[in-house]
């Protein structure tokens, strides 16, 4: 717990770094980093490229594996998940574009899309360590509530919430969120050799308490992290709020 969000973007982005560290990554046996979108990592993403600004953290033997993307948009749509990750992060740090993966929401295909992005993450050697964040009513990636705990990357409906709290992105329209996504599974998820997941701001404190302080459930799909064998939490004083 820190301070503030802020303060868990500098834990974060120094944990993130020291993992890579640790791992020695080279161009045979990269680091495989899952990546969230939304405005929870943006003070993460902020740190990580300071650190790599200033010399102290290199993307070189790194490969990113993204969590979701709307349906229907495309990677230079500005809400897209591709042009989020790019401006924000991508863009500021020397990640290899050939090692960098997202899901195409406009596949002709969406299934075999979403097959492949697992394939693609098996061939891989799985995520080493994927970071998260969650939705107000306590989804990961975009597993709505409701999602089974062993899903993979599918196709997927979004909640009616997701879409009012996701429409700040745009414009305040509702009609413009997109209303389907593609996303990787809980499964998915449950598969990484680590997951780190940055749940700030009061409008997350009941997904927090639902998600440590209550059972398993596939109603606060983050839940599911009480049965992984190595996840954290990294959250901000407001989110631990009582609520
Ligand atoms: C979307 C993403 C999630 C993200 C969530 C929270 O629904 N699919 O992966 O965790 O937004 O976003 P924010 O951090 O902006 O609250």
């Amino acid at each position: 717990v820190q301070e503030d969000a802020e303060s868990v973007g500098e834990w974060v982005a120094h944990y993130v770094q020291e993992r890579i560290r640790r791992f020695k990554p080279t161009a045979e046996r990269p680091f495989v980093l899952g990546l969230p979108t939304g405005s929870s990592p943006l003070p993460t993403y902020r740190k990580l490229v300071e650190l790599h600004k200033s010399g102290q953290l290199s993307f070189e033997h790194v490969v990113t594996v993204n969590m979701d993307e709307y349906v229907g948009l495309s990677p230079t749509h500005e809400q897209s998940y591709h042009a989020f990750m790019w401006t924000n992060l991508f863009e500021h740090i020397d990640i290899r574009p050939e090692n960098v993966h997202i899901l195409d929401g406009m596949a002709e295909d969406l299934q075999a899309e979403c097959d492949k992005y697992e394939a693609m993450i098996e061939d891989l050697g799985g995520i080493e360590l994927f970071l998260g964040g969650i939705g107000p009513d306590g989804h990961i990636a975009f597993n709505e509530p409701g999602s089974s705990l062993c899903s993979r990357t599918r196709v997927k409906t979004l909640a009616y919430d997701t879409i009012v709290a996701n429409s700040r992105f745009f414009g305040g329209d509702i009609a413009k969120v997109p209303t389907m996504a593609l996303t990787v599974g809980v499964g998915t998820v449950m598969d990484a050799r680590e997951v780190l997941v940055i749940i700030t701001g009061v409008s997350k404190a009941l997904a927090l308490h639902k998600c440590i302080e209550e059972g398993v459930s596939h109603m606060w799909t983050v839940s599911c992290l009480q049965q992984h064998p190595r996840a954290c939490i990294a959250c901000d004083e407001d989110a631990t709020l009582e609520c």
